[in-house]
């Protein structure tokens, strides 16, 4: 059986548009029988690394900092696919989320080993190569937004000796909403986020037709520039009213 951990970082968890987007492609993956583990690091205590590299020596794969990533530790190690679910913060993922991924470095050996052209640690025997997929949401309108993270998403997984298997995007996130409360069909977002998930543990990899129907745009750029404006300004008067 496929095992896949999932870790979303939205402070919002469950009711977040990253929660949207994660639910239902990891409810395609469980349809193809994986067995599915999801966590936020909202409920998480995971402190960040504090470069005492204790995990190389003296204590050889442990780190020296008793938090909840003893236990989340081991479940990224046997995981054969690993979801970075993320809001995009500032161009980022969220400092939770870069704690926790800072805090794999346990699995890592000391060591130097030349890969694909590049210095490198040696993963630790047991910790399995496994695939990792990215799955993000934004605010703004435009998809290369996202650009950065994907850079960093791939560099990552090249550094932690894991495949980077795609990212599930979803640029202007709050529209899904609108277009939901106004009538407006997402079933195509829907369908396609599920389908990626039963692609993945069915083929291994997610086609780029679902991945760019989940990206699809919303709105038209100024009708988004409108749309924002004006629930902004709504905003303002009903908290000033308050
Ligand atoms: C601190 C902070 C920084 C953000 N930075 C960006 C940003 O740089 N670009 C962007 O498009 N959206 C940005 N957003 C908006 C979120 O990415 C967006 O609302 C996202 O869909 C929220 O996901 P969630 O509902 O799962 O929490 C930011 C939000 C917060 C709270």
């Amino acid at each position: 059986m496929v095992k896949v951990l999932a870790i979303n970082s939205s402070p919002r968890m469950s009711k977040g548009t990253t929660a949207l987007i994660l639910n239902l492609f990891l409810e395609g993956m469980k349809e193809k029988d994986a067995e599915i583990e999801k966590l936020y690091t909202q409920k998480l205590n995971i402190k960040p690394c504090t470069a005492c590299f204790n995990c190389w020596f003296p204590t050889e794969g442990e780190c020296s900092i008793r938090d909840d990533m003893d236990d989340i530790l081991p479940k990224i190690a046997e995981a054969d696919i690993l979801v970075v679910a993320s809001p995009l913060y500032i161009d980022g993922i969220t400092g939770p989320m870069k704690n926790l991924i800072d805090r794999m470095l346990p699995l890592l050996e000391p060591f130097v080993e030349l890969r694909n052209g590049h210095c490198r640690h040696p993963l630790r025997v047991y910790s399995k190569p496994g695939k990792v997929v990215y799955v993000a949401t934004c605010a703004w309108w435009k998809l290369d937004n996202f650009d950065p993270m994907i850079l960093y998403m791939k560099a990552m997984c090249a550094n932690m000796g894991r495949e980077f298997a795609g990212a599930l995007l979803r640029p202007h996130a709050s529209a899904m909403m609108y277009l939901k409360a106004t009538g407006k069909s997402v079933d195509d977002i829907i369908n396609a986020a599920k389908e990626s998930g039963r692609e993945l543990i069915e083929n291994g990899k997610i086609s780029s037709e679902n991945l760019k129907t989940i990206s699809r745009e919303l709105v038209p750029l100024d009708e988004y520039i409108q749309l924002f404006n004006q629930g902004m300004e709504e905003s303002i008067k009903s908290a000033r009213k308050r």
